[in-house]
């Protein structure tokens, strides 16, 4: 679990440091095909609304896919992470029920995958201390990504929760020692955060006494190269804008939101993301439905129409999500077997952060 592939402390959204990455995930998709008994991977969500179509497309089905190559899998459910930009916790347990059922809906094992909320696990909140003493708040303040959330929020007062998530997320990362973490390229700067504090605890507190090893992993971007999708009104798709197909929606639902999605007033369909976004963002749903070229469904199409396009980004939705609806349905009726995965996972998930804990007090002599 020791894998390093070496890596930038220059800014982490440069182009050079772009590229770099895209190189080290490349290695890594290698390696991980030779053997996967090296890695570790830790992914999640925050338990903010439901899982949609841009989830499945963009992680959920590489997340499963690594999975089934024999990673080791450990997905977060960041409900700590709710309160950053925001009052309340929302209907927090129905939703982290929620979020459970998609992931085992989509095809994650929990035999296979550990499924936790990190509010339960003592030991990878404590790092935050430790971690904390790491960061400076210039460097915190810099973060894009932390920018980027507090511009979403109409520029309300930035907690210290907003500001301090980057170290906070570092702790899920590194609590288990995870070294992959399947990201898009606007969450490369959090990598960066999570791999300066796993060096700088390292130089400032050496190892655990008896130990040459590192306590922490140092975690690695796989990047991934899934082409985002929009929203069906061609805006940037979101839980609350209402503009996506969520998982758990019925067919019907499903036609019915794809009926007003926005479309233009040209009745040949053509692929041409540059003039025609919205048009060509429905051909790139079906497309990766039915994993086809979506020029070649645009010509199927052609004279149809706006008409006939919806019909088949309806029908290739519908299809593509009938097995993953009807598990969730079952899953559903079944809130005692999704509780038993929280519980297992969660115990998991301690193990591993009291034996961490356990390393970052030898390291820090601190053991009384
Ligand atoms: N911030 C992620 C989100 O956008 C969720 C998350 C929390 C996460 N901790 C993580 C992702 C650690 C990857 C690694 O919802």
């Amino acid at each position: 679990m020791t894998t390093s592939f070496g890596d930038t402390l220059e800014n982490a959204t440069s182009a050079a440091s772009l590229a770099h990455s895209r190189a080290v995930s490349q290695k890594i998709e290698k390696a991980i095909a030779e053997d996967p008994s090296e890695f570790r991977v830790l992914t999640g969500d925050r338990p903010t609304g439901n899982l949609h179509i841009g989830h499945y497309f963009g992680s959920l089905q590489n997340r499963v896919r690594l999975q089934q190559a024999g990673v080791d899998t450990w997905l977060v459910i960041a409900d700590f992470q709710v309160i950053t930009d925001r009052d309340g916790v929302g209907p927090i347990k129905e939703r982290v029920y929620s979020l459970t059922t998609d992931y085992l809906a989509v095809g994650i094992d929990p035999q296979k995958a550990t499924i936790f909320p990190h509010s339960q696990v003592e030991g990878l909140n404590q790092l935050m201390l430790p971690f904390l003493s790491l960061v400076t708040d210039a460097e915190l303040r810099r973060n894009p990504t932390v920018k980027a959330e507090l511009e979403a929020t109409g520029n309300r007062p930035m907690s210290g929760l907003l500001l301090t998530y980057p170290v906070h997320q570092a702790a899920d990362i590194l609590f288990c020692k995870a070294n992959i973490v399947p990201v898009g390229k606007d969450q490369l700067p959090h990598l960066e955060q999570a791999r300066v504090i796993a060096d700088r605890f390292e130089s400032r507190f050496g190892h655990p006494a008896g130990s040459d090893k590192p306590v922490f992993a140092r975690p690695q971007a796989l990047l991934s190269e899934a082409e985002m999708v929009l929203g069906l009104d061609g805006t940037k798709m979101s839980k609350s804008k209402g503009n996506t197909i969520e998982l758990r929606m019925s067919a019907d639902e499903t036609a019915r939101r794809i009926r007003k999605a926005v479309t233009d007033s040209e009745r040949f369909i053509t692929f041409d993301p540059e003039n025609r976004p919205e048009v060509s963002n429905l051909l790139r749903i079906a497309g990766m439905c039915q994993n086809r070229d979506p020029r070649d469904i645009a010509a199927e199409i052609g004279n149809g129409g706006a008409g006939m396009l919806k019909k088949v980004v309806t029908e290739s939705l519908n299809e593509l999500l009938a097995p993953v609806r009807a598990r969730r349905a079952e899953l559903e009726k079944n809130q005692d077997f999704i509780r038993e995965v929280l519980r297992h996972g969660i115990e998991v998930a301690n193990e591993r952060a009291e034996q961490t804990q356990r390393e970052v007090r030898e390291a820090m002599n601190m053991v009384y």
